[in-house]
């Protein structure tokens, strides 16, 4: 069975034919693998390569980070596009822009000759502390699935393998090695499991990775309930469960990860080193029918992402191109949001403003290579300072002092160092650091007119200073691109049509997490006594102003919204309906909004949220155009998680429909009746 092959009689086999059946093509593979070869299969080397077995012509499948771009770390230092960071990419609502960063990033994947991206990571934004928040899209479920959809779709478009993360509630990262995250069947259904669920039914994602903390008490890449019951069998997961990097070391056991339908281990062998795996074999914990069928989901894979077909036979790559750049930039200015702009002080007219003062840290800093495991390293960065620059060429002087200034523009923030924005490690705090505080009173004193620009992936306590700072840009980590993205903003260029993904908080403890120590950091359990009143879910029941409520952004137009209608007064079954709204650019310049519709159950039998998006469309509207928005809807979008019956479920009565421009600006409203 193990005889040497030479190249001409592994190219006669079968597994070869790439025009074979591709479940056929994985029987034969599989029926060809010696024992230890499966074994050889089941963990990495190298740290982001499987193995090869010569013997058969299986090449190394080859994983690379991350969720913005490659990472030099996991691809031998290649420079790659660094595009903005998933909340900002969120921020945007545009879910064609996620599609065609997916095809993107998967482009620059295929350049450097990988398989797999080590992205999305769709984790839900529980803590405004989360040091990875800006690698994740947003605190709500609906806008997550929308959002991550299509970026597999269009990483997958280009045969490379998407493999969404982290699997599940890897939402902090103090402790993440250890903590269990102690979380109810309903809030699990209702927020955390939507979006990983979505890229499997939705998009057929092809792999997933083991989150390193427990869930409810078990580690997630021995998480029998999670991977195997829910991911493969209810949901349809034909692909692979891969650990985070050393997740299984604290892992109970080499079965126990095995029966749970986890098929690779990285970045090396721990609890499926070859002996571990023979010994438990042999003593009956695990079957070689369970091994086959976690083998034959590798090898899936391998076959999808072209690993044995000839190299013109999968879509070609391209890597740091014009057009990956453009793409960044379009990211950035569509997610870039204005949050506060007083007498409508933005945008500035170039040919009034000659003096302009930029100062902050984070004027000039390069933000691609940090942050972890998400770094990237693109071959030149704009920071804002250069985009200025770029924009204002000799037309505006960039001075020193406040006073001598027309206008100052301060980069504040965050930076990828440990307690700020990073792996590993949650933020030490909710505030701006010091030094920055005083300078953003100081400078405002010497000259009202400033301009405060954060630059971050999560929210900042803004109260104290915001006050008395007319105008605020949040600009979150929005890519190589940045810098001409946030000057195209400032003077106009671009019309600002980003909104908020996550609620900004006037204070840390009006957050949901923040009720006590054993809601957040916990310590061997983080209990999310929450439940489901995750960001704005919580802060609209519970009546607690934000600073920027979820889905806030400001524009330098303005949108009337008319018309609301319902096509029909009452629903039954799985009776569809629509919702159909008018909205006219009202202002005198062209311009993007996102119209949100939220869902409110006007009576319910358990406690729900006031209100719960269930649609978006963004629309471009010249100055003085209508158009009519379309949304439909059905009676997945008025349920609840039961606990009781462990089912969907909704309930007789009447729902609000609500639409508007956030979640706290609603300027439509109608009614629709529900009997079963
Ligand atoms: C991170 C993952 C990453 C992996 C490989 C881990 O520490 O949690 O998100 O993909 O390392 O670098």
């Amino acid at each position: 069975m193990n005889k040497k092959l030479s190249n001409n009689e592994i190219k006669t086999l079968p597994f070869m034919d790439s025009n074979l059946d591709l479940e056929k093509r994985v029987e034969d593979l599989l029926r060809r693998l010696t024992l230890k070869e499966k074994f050889t299969l089941c963990s990495g080397k190298r740290s982001f390569y499987t193995k090869p077995i010569k013997r058969l012509g299986i090449k190394s499948f080859k994983m690379t980070d991350g969720p913005h771009g490659i990472g030099p770390h996991s691809s031998n230092n290649a420079e790659c596009t660094y595009f903005p960071t998933a909340i900002c990419r969120t921020a945007t609502w545009n879910p064609e822009l996620s599609e065609q960063f997916g095809v993107a990033l998967a482009q620059e994947v295929r350049d450097i000759e990988y398989h797999m991206i080590l992205g999305p990571g769709v984790n839900i934004h529980r803590t405004p502390l989360c040091g990875r928040n800006f690698e994740y899209q947003t605190e709500d479920p609906y806008l997550n699935k929308k959002m991550a959809v299509p970026v597999v779709r269009g990483v997958q478009s280009q045969k490379i393998a998407a493999c969404v993360k982290h699997y599940i509630c890897n939402n902090q990262e103090i402790n993440r090695f250890t903590v269990s995250s102690e979380v109810s069947e309903r809030a699990l259904q209702e927020i955390y499991l939507p979006a990983f669920e979505a890229t499997v039914r939705e998009a057929d994602a092809w792999s997933f990775m083991g989150c390193y903390n427990k869930v409810n008490g078990i580690y997630g890449c021995e998480h029998k309930n999670l991977i195997k019951e829910r991911l493969m069998e209810e949901w349809g997961f034909k692909g692979f469960v891969v650990s985070d990097w050393i997740a299984t070391a604290k892992t109970t056991s080499t079965e126990s990860c095995i029966n749970a339908g986890l098929t690779l281990e990285m970045p090396m062998p721990i609890k499926y080193k070859k002996k571990k795996l023979n010994q438990a074999l042999l003593e009956g914990k695990y079957t070689e029918e369970t091994l086959n069928e976690n083998i034959k989901r590798l090898l899936r894979i391998m076959f999808l992402t072209g690993l044995f077909d000839n190299e013109n036979a999968i879509p070609p790559g391209s890597r740091n191109t014009p057009k990956h750049q453009a793409l960044s930039r379009k990211i950035a200015e569509e997610g870039i949001v204005l949050l506060k702009n007083e007498d409508n002080l933005l945008p500035l007219n170039i040919d009034t403003f000659k003096k302009i003062k930029v100062i902050g840290p984070n004027a000039d800093k390069e933000m691609g290579e940090g942050g972890g495991s998400s770094q990237v390293r693109p071959p030149y960065e704009i920071t804002p300072l250069k985009g200025l620059k770029n924009k204002c060429r000799n037309k505006v002087q960039i001075v020193n002092s406040p006073s001598e200034a027309d206008l100052v523009i301060i980069f504040a923030g965050l930076n990828h160092e440990k307690g700020m924005d990073s792996e590993d490690s949650d933020r030490d705090s909710f505030d701006l650091p010091s030094e920055q505080i005083e300078l953003i009173k100081k400078t405002v004193q010497e000259n009202p007119k400033t301009i405060v620009i954060l630059i971050s992936g999560s929210p900042i306590n803004m109260v104290g200073w915001i006050e008395n700072i007319p105008a605020v840009i949040e600009a979150w980590y929005a890519g190589q691109e940045a810098g001409n993205a946030i000057a195209d903003i400032l003077f106009g260029d671009v019309n600002p049509s980003g909104k908020l993904p996550i609620t900004f908080p006037k204070k840390l403890s009006d957050s949901p997490a923040h009720v006590s120590t054993r809601t957040y950091p916990g310590n061997e359990k983080v209990y999310y006594d929450e439940g489901i009143f995750v960001g704005y879910r919580h802060f609209d029941t519970k009546n607690i102003e934000p600073l920027f409520p979820f889905g806030h952004g400001l524009s330098y137009t303005t949108f009337s919204y008319d018309n609301l209608k319902i096509d029909r007064k009452t629903i039954s079954g799985d009776d569809k309906f629509t919702v159909s709204v008018d909205i006219t650019n009202s202002g005198d310049r062209a311009g993007a909004e996102v119209v949100q519709l939220y869902v409110q159950d006007v009576e319910c039998s358990v406690e729900r949220p006031l209100k719960e998006l269930k649609g978006f469309k963004k629309v471009q509207l010249d100055s003085g155009e209508k158009k009519t928005i379309v949304f439909e809807l059905e009676k997945k979008d008025l349920s609840f998680f039961d606990e009781k019956t462990s089912c969907w479920k909704a309930e007789n009565g009447s729902f609000n429909i609500l639409v508007g421009s956030s979640s706290k600006d609603i300027h439509q409203k109608g009614e629709i009746e529900y009997i079963e």
